[in-house]
């Protein structure tokens, strides 16, 4: 390239942003066509990008130096193998655009990600939104939040193979600074208007915190078992007889013969019901105190019923709770990752937690506090 391309090149790149999340409550509620409440995390992945025209895109990460990933944009899906597994989930959404008739004829993506991988906060979601904003911006702009939402679902669990809900890429893309995320699944899924709700979550005002403890065992949504309660779900709908989970309630549960697929519909049937009475409540104004407990049922549903935690989590939600948190819980797809706790002193639960873990012999998790941030967006 001649030095006066290079500097054509240069001005044409630009940048944008997609955060993690951590879910308030809601959770594996998503693919049961129920309700989810997350908040948007400052912390995100940044992608900056610029159109080139030799139908290549060109792939690198601040997190792989050295490492240049490079595909035909015409059928990637058949580059797919060769492809290493991190590549997989920005070129996933390439493809997806593709697919979708847009008219990418090649592409740089330069990524850096500051979410935790493995730690529950939706590193994979944040990245693939990243790259599906940024796309948008370049060569799809009539793309509404909701089609972004989806191409990223798409990317992730066509061309990634990671069988997730749409929980992450929804809070991903639509939330918004001081707000929760109050989403209907069902509604946002058939395109309903008032499927998504801004509700204000404002902490700070009312003297509190929210922590999020990563424990650092790992979390892997490919590994089976996030598959394995998708299809109990799945097995204890049919054998209601109703569409989904979702129109289940505690009275259907004596119906269901098998005790383990009672056990996952009566997580998935009060954790619904937990989202709603979170709503009312942070709807009414009422003080966020009040919904600790509820988090904390919510955290023993996961870990009795649904059977998804796992030590780490189970032993930073209890260090939590005798440090004086309000409410506890574990996020995300469970197995590893993280905790989040309503709090008055971020500083002695944080200690609290560091200390249980380290006697116990647990790696010291990282704890860290988080407030609502705002959603995908372009970086000036
Ligand atoms: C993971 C998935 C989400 C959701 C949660 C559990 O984060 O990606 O779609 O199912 O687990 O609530």
């Amino acid at each position: 390239m001649t030095s006066s391309h290079a500097a054509e090149r240069e001005l044409r790149v630009e940048k944008w942003i997609a955060p993690g999340r951590v879910n308030i409550i809601g959770e594996h509620t998503d693919y049961n066509e129920g309700f989810v409440l997350p908040i948007a995390l400052s912390l995100g992945v940044v992608c900056a990008a610029g159109p080139r025209g030799d139908g290549l895109v060109r792939l690198t990460s601040a997190q792989r130096p050295g490492e240049v990933v490079e595909a035909k944009v015409k059928d990637l899906v058949a580059q797919r193998e060769r492809l290493p597994g991190w590549a997989r989930y920005p070129l996933g959404v390439v493809d997806e655009f593709v697919r979708g008739g847009h008219g990418i004829v090649g592409v740089d993506l330069e990524l850096d990600g500051a979410v935790p991988i493995g730690a529950g906060l939706s590193s994979s979601a944040a990245l693939c939104c990243a790259v599906t904003i940024a796309l948008r911006d370049l060569f799809a702009p009539e793309l509404t939040d909701r089609d972004m939402v989806e191409i990223a679902r798409a990317a992730e669990n066509g061309f990634a193979g990671v069988p997730t809900g749409i929980l992450d890429q929804s809070a991903s893309i639509l939330c918004t600074e001081g707000h929760a995320l109050f989403l209907d699944i069902r509604a946002f899924t058939d395109r309903e208007s008032g499927a998504a709700e801004q509700i204000p979550f404002d902490l700070h005002a009312a003297g509190l915190a929210l922590i999020v403890a990563d424990t650092g065992s790992p979390h892997d949504l490919a590994d089976g078992g996030y598959a394995e309660r998708r299809s109990q779900c799945d097995a204890a709908a049919v054998a209601l007889e109703l569409p989904a989970l979702r129109d289940a309630v505690s009275e259907d549960l004596v119906r269901l013969r098998d005790p383990l697929l009672r056990c996952r519909a009566k997580h998935v049937i009060t954790e619904n019901a937990r989202v709603l009475a979170v709503v009312d409540q942070l709807r009414a104004g009422a003080v966020p105190q009040g919904i600790g407990a509820l988090l904390t049922a919510s955290h023993r549903s996961l870990r009795d019923d649904f059977e998804v935690s796992a030590p780490a989590l189970d032993l930073a939600v209890e260090a939590a709770l005798d440090a004086g948190a309000h409410g506890a819980r574990m996020v995300g797809g469970g197995f590893g990752g993280s905790v989040i706790a309503l709090v008055d002193r971020a500083d002695l639960v944080a200690d609290n937690i560091v200390n249980r873990f380290a006697t116990a012999g647990f790696t010291a998790p990282r704890v860290f506090t988080v407030e609502p941030a705002a959603g995908a967006r372009r970086l000036d």
